[in-house]
């Protein structure tokens, strides 16, 4: 009998490790035969921590558990997947993933995710070597069939950018992955390294393949210790079975990769920043071009690519282009984990085509609020995307149907707020983060930001209200249009959907009579 516990972050916070630790004591007390394996999260929060035990039928779910559970779970019959108010059936048979088309998280929460033989035994490097018996221009030209478009937030095709960097003539080319996943609402990128890290590895020896680069990094934020862990491990575990070094999978190809820790500024997820950071440097935004597809890294030649965008590679390899292309609408292909977050009944992970609505995402996946309120305004990709009203739930999730309506899917978390909700003091938040988090590089988002939150406060302070409100609008149109980076330019969009979509929260306050 094996019992899954996972080891996720999330789960981990909910108090997952003394879930484990009492499971195993009560193995041990019961004198059992039984394998605990700490796999990573399904995806499904409110659930966490989610312990699964192997039947005849399948996997049986027990969750929300807490470690004083445990002992009454195992009286009850838990190893036979027996009843119990904690008992939620088979885990396949949840509504929340039996719904999702999990291609990129194929492996996630099923497998052991240091354990290689796992990997293989569910597909893993399968791929990779496909990619192996291909030339690099045919590997790129499947990637740039499927239509896989960065998943990072800026959604350019990743095929057009490895094209670049396979085209471009250079002694030394890299891959450098994005990890520092800073989007508040966003959890993907974490999920994907603690729960199936070999998947990221075989998505980068792919494009190393692919372009001519022997050398990869893994940039992530400091704020993910478990990642970061895991994905030393995974590198170490991977180097040993010859997937990383000399000959990749006893090719004549060799790739292997370092994993470097941010420190913590929200900045250093915009790509040249990032790389000025692994370089040693301040993380400071260089101007483009030269694009890092030419003179990235060190100067060389090297794709930036978010941990996503690496991780869908293997099964767009395995699969082909086709088969990834046939899920999605318009020209956004493929699948998109979308992360649900804020107050929200059913937070958590859910990968499915691109074209769900939003109303569809919030009200039926996320199922309303968490404090049972009504929904007010959902934000739609990270501290930098725009609010959406009720009015726009009807938005299918696609790049270019967000862009029409002033808003972007980014990294594709959303946060879901309810009627208590001030959109003004959200405003507020979108200037003060920009004024904190600006690498200080250009005076629209170095000032900028720091007017937008006394305009901001004026507005609140009931001072010249439609004045000051005109004069947010003027200083949103200053550094949309004339900031260097995405954080001075896309700080505009949670602002001026704010003012725009909840006038109500911008109005003069009356006056109280003495
Ligand atoms: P961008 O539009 O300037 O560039 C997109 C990517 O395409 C870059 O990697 C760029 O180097 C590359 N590129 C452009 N033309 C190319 C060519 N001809 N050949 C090869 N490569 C080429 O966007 P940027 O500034 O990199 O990213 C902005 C996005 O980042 C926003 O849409 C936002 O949603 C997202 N974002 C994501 C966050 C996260 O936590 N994941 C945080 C903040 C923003
Ligand atoms: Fe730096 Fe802000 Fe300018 Fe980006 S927009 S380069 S973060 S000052």
């Amino acid at each position: 009998v094996t019992i899954y516990v996972p080891r996720d972050a999330a789960a981990l916070a909910l108090g997952a490790e003394k879930v484990a630790k009492a499971i195993t004591q009560e193995i041990v007390a019961r004198g059992l035969d039984v394998k605990v394996v700490r796999n990573g999260s399904r995806g499904m929060f409110w659930l966490e921590p989610l312990v699964e035990v192997e039947t005849d039928k399948g996997r049986i779910a027990y969750g929300p558990v807490k470690a004083g559970d445990v002992g009454g779970l195992f009286d009850n019959g838990l190893l036979d997947g027996a009843d119990h108010p904690l008992c939620l059936g088979l885990t396949e048979e949840i509504e929340f993933l039996r719904q999702q088309t999990r291609l990129t998280f194929a492996r996630c929460g099923i497998i052991d995710p240091l354990s290689i033989e796992d990997y293989r035994a569910h597909h893993g490097f399968a791929g990779l070597e496909k990619a192996i018996a291909m030339a690099s221009a045919d590997i790129v030209k499947q990637v740039t069939d499927s239509g896989l478009r960065g998943r990072g937030g800026a959604g350019f095709p990743t095929g057009i950018k490895w094209k670049t960097v396979m085209d471009a003539p250079a002694g030394q080319k890299y891959i450098v992955c994005n990890a520092d996943e800073g989007d508040s609402a966003t959890f993907a990128d974490r999920m994907i390294m603690e729960g199936d890290p070999f998947v990221l590895i075989e998505g980068m020896a792919i494009a190393g393949i692919a372009t001519g680069a022997t050398k990869g990094y893994v940039y992530i934020r400091s704020e993910y210790p478990h990642a970061i862990a895991t994905m030393r491990q995974a590198v170490e575990v991977a180097r040993a079975a010859g997937v990383l070094g000399q000959s990749v999978l006893g090719s004549q190809h060799s790739f292997d990769l370092g994993i470097r820790s941010g420190a913590g500024a929200y900045v250093c997820g915009e790509e040249t920043s990032l790389l000025n950071s692994l370089e040693g440097k301040r993380g400071i935004v260089r101007a483009k071009p030269p694009l890092p597809a030419l003179q990235g890294f060190l100067g060389q030649p090297t794709v930036v690519n978010n941990v996503i965008s690496l991780a869908s590679v293997p099964v767009i390899m395995d699969q082909g282009s086709e088969y990834y292309k046939n899920f999605g609408m318009g020209r956004s292909r493929g699948t998109i984990p979308i992360q649900i977050a804020g107050n929200v009944k059913h937070g958590g992970l859910f990968e499915t085509a691109f074209g769900l609505t939003l109303g569809e995402i919030v009200d039926r996946i996320g199922g309303g609020t968490a404090t049972g309120r009504p929904v007010k305004a959902v934000q739609v990709g990270g501290p930098l995307g725009a609010y959406f009203p009720r009015p726009l739930f009807d938005t299918p999730f696609d790049y270019e149907a967000f862009a029409a309506k002033d808003g972007l899917i980014g990294h594709a978390g959303i946060t879901v707020f309810d009627d208590s909700a001030d959109m003004l003091k959200q405003a507020r938040f979108a200037m003060e983060f920009c004024a904190i988090e600006s690498c200080g590089k250009c005076t629209p988002c170095r000032i900028g930001s720091t007017r937008g939150v006394e305009t901001a406060d004026k507005i609140m302070a009931g001072i010249e209200p439609e004045k000051n409100k005109a004069l947010l609008a003027d200083l949103c149109n200053t550094m949309k249009f004339g900031s260097l980076c995405a954080l001075g330019g896309f700080t505009p969009y949670p602002v001026m959907s704010a003012m725009n979509h909840f006038p109500e929260d911008f109005a003069p306050v009356p006056l109280i009579e003495a």
